[in-house]
């Protein structure tokens, strides 16, 4: 097997977007374009990823750098991807065998797409091969143009004469390279054309005339290789990754009974037998286990559902935990840190923020749970709140397994209610409550019998 060196091309504007963020950190199922190309790289194990900067190199960069292996050549300014692959040279100085070339705003491209352009390329022992597709709208792609089947030149868009434009190849701006002739046929790469610039797919035409072989790969799936350079394409290229994502998903067992409106992100996964409802959002490193129900206009964010959990219509979850067989739901917001024991039920209109809810609890109507550990079998009434705030601090609340919390009650952190304790409705507790007590804290009751009548006159 030759060294596989791969660069990915990210240097450019991206003017088309009309933005401030660079064109490659625009996100498409959550993750930067950027990001969708380097885990197409990385899947090729290759001994090298170079990307190349320029236009707010930056910020490309910080978006990026955590990944291991990876290394960075700067554009600048930025002349053409012919000039953007040249500034590589000095990285890959001594390299030898295939360099594969990305682009930053490619960002479908399969893992297999790339090992068979590879296995053409050096099967043929060529000195460059494309990666081509046929597309029913080439506007605004270089075209592939042929003599006798083989390819002669790539003309761009802007190049190309009406005849040309007909073309329905096009180049997809993937390519494998031999690395030994490379770097010294970029240097022949002029920039007489419509826009100036030093373009890669000359390339295909100096090669020609050396006598170098050229090959091509024509893509199975031309949606593979869309760029994106509006945000009509980057909406476009997020549909694609969204229902790759839920057919994948389908053929693991997991019910989705409105496809194109249901969201599940690149790293979340779902066990079988799993109902999710139109219009749910699964997202970051969420984690969904078997035989669950999510219901419409449910979001979860980096959380863990396991198996056998109901989650009810319009419920927000973030990095928390919900055991198996909880319910929770319509209308609960879990937020970050939170857990919900086994066949907890969090129900309407609850909140729970670095909560634990202990197994078989019930918080089930109107409440606030902050800093607040929960045990077992609990019942918290309706409209109970935790007061964990003082102006200044957060303070935690705890209240042990199988206490009863009555409607309606304040909570005054710090405060504990123990073991099997009840809560009176209405009380504003302060002070902790002992195991096996009655807390009741509440102004008493007075009733002045004939007070009305005595004291009013009749209501018309
Ligand atoms: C390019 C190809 C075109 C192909 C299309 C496929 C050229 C001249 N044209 O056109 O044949 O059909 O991709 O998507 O190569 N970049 C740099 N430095 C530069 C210019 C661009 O790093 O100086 C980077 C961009 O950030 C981008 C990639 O190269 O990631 C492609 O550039 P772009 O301007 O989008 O090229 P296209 O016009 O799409
Ligand atoms: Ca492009």
């Amino acid at each position: 097997m030759t060294d596989i060196h791969v660069v990915i091309l990210a240097a450019g504007k991206g003017t088309r977007m009309k933005s401030d963020l660079p064109k490659v950190l625009h996100r498409a199922a959550e993750l930067p374009l950027i990001e969708h190309v380097c885990r197409a790289a990385a899947a090729l194990r290759p001994a090298s990823i170079t990307v190349v900067v320029g236009h707010d190199a930056e910020k490309v960069q910080r978006a990026i750098r955590e990944r291991v292996g990876l290394g960075f050549a700067v554009q600048q300014p930025q002349l053409g991807t012919g000039h953007a692959l040249l500034q590589t040279e000095s990285r890959l100085l001594g390299a030898t065998g295939t360099l594969v070339l990305l682009s930053g705003d490619v960002p479908l491209l399969r893992p297999a797409t790339l090992r068979a352009l590879v296995a053409t390329h050096t099967g043929q022992g060529a000195a460059a091969t494309v990666l081509t597709a046929v597309v029913d709208n080439p506007l605004g792609y270089g075209r592939i143009v042929r003599d006798e089947g083989r390819i002669t030149a790539i003309v761009e868009h802007k190049d190309a004469g009406a005849a040309q434009k007909a073309i329905r190849e096009i180049n997809s701006g993937i390519y494998a390279f031999d690395i030994a002739p490379l770097f010294g046929a970029l240097k022949q790469i002029g920039a007489a054309n419509a826009q100036g610039e030093y373009y890669l797919p000359d390339l295909v035409t100096i090669y020609r005339a050396r006598g170098l072989g050229v090959e091509t790969v024509v893509a199975g799936d031309a949606r593979e290789i869309l760029g994106v350079n509006s945000r009509l394409e980057l909406a476009e290229v997020g549909r694609i990754l969204k229902m790759t994502k839920n057919e994948q998903l389908m053929e693991s067992g997991v019910t989705v009974i409105d496809p194109p409106s249901v969201f599940v992100g690149p790293d979340v996964t779902i066990g079988a037998d799993t109902i999710l409802h139109p219009g749910v959002y699964l997202e970051g490193r969420t984690v969904v286990g078997s035989q669950c129900v999510i219901h419409s206009g449910v979001r979860i964010v980096d959380s863990r559902i396991d198996d056998g959990v109901v989650i009810n219509n319009f419920c927000v979850i973030t990095e928390s935990h919900v055991a198996s067989g909880a319910r929770v739901g319509p209308f609960a917001h879990i937020r970050p840190h939170s857990a919900v024991g086994e066949h907890a039920h969090v129900g309407n209109f609850v909140e729970l923020k670095k909560t634990t809810l202990g197994a078989g609890s019930k918080a089930s109507h109107l409440s606030y749970l902050g800093d607040a550990t929960i045990g077992a079998k609990v019942n918290v009434g309706a409209g109970t709140i935790t007061c964990n705030y003082d102006g200044t601090t957060k303070h935690p609340t705890v209240i042990e397994d199988g206490a009863f919390i009555g409607s309606d009650t304040q909570l005054i952190a710090p405060v504990r209610v123990g073991r099997g304790a009840y809560v009176a409705a209405g009380s504003s507790i302060t002070d902790d409550v002992p195991a096996d007590a009655l807390a009741i804290a509440r102004g008493k009751q007075v009733n002045k019998v004939g007070w009305v009548s005595r004291n009013k006159k009749p209501r018309g």
